[in-house]
């Protein structure tokens, strides 16, 4: 059996970008028959054990997808050990990540929009303090990621 890789994905709160980033890449590996492991947490404690914001519901179910049964969580040194991949909203959850980090940490550690030709190095904007049009701009970008990191892991499949 072949093995594939494991993605976590993390931005501060753990109820607006992150979970919609595991949203769109459980999307993905599906519509592409890949069992992936996959999963989103928070640096921040504020939300742990909340459901994702109403907003980044509403987003997902646009596009037919159902995430109120996520919970947020918040990222630990444990899960660079468990995931091979994990995946940084923005250069503040970067920056954390790095200081959480293990010496020699098995994961490896990106931002999201370093897998968007084009938009490396970019955050995804954090769109907690704005209106609904930040969580549309949201979703084309960690859609867009997903796409492209499912495509990578099928391109060695
Ligand atoms: P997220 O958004 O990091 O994309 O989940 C935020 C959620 C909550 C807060 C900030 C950002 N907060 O300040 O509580």
């Amino acid at each position: 059996m072949p093995s594939y890789p494991s993605f976590l994905f993390v931005c501060l709160g753990n109820i607006c970008r992150s979970p919609l980033a595991e949203a769109a890449m459980r999307h993905e590996a599906a519509a592409a028959g890949l069992d992936l492991a996959i999963d989103s947490a928070g640096t921040g404690s504020w939300h742990i054990g909340n459901g994702p914001d109403p907003r980044a519901q509403a987003e997902a179910l646009r596009h037919g997808i159902d995430i109120s049964g996520y919970r947020a969580r918040q990222v630990s040194a444990a899960d660079f050990a468990r995931f091979d991949h994990v995946i940084a909203m923005d250069r503040s959850n970067f920056t954390n990540l790095r200081k959480l980090a293990p010496a020699s940490p098995h994961a490896r550690l990106s931002m999201l929009l370093d897998h968007v030709p084009g938009l490396e190095g970019r955050d995804v904007d954090d769109p907690y303090f704005g209106g609904p049009e930040g969580f549309v701009a949201t979703w084309d970008q960690v859609s867009t990621a997903a796409h492209n990191l499912v495509s990578a892991i099928r391109v060695i499949r």
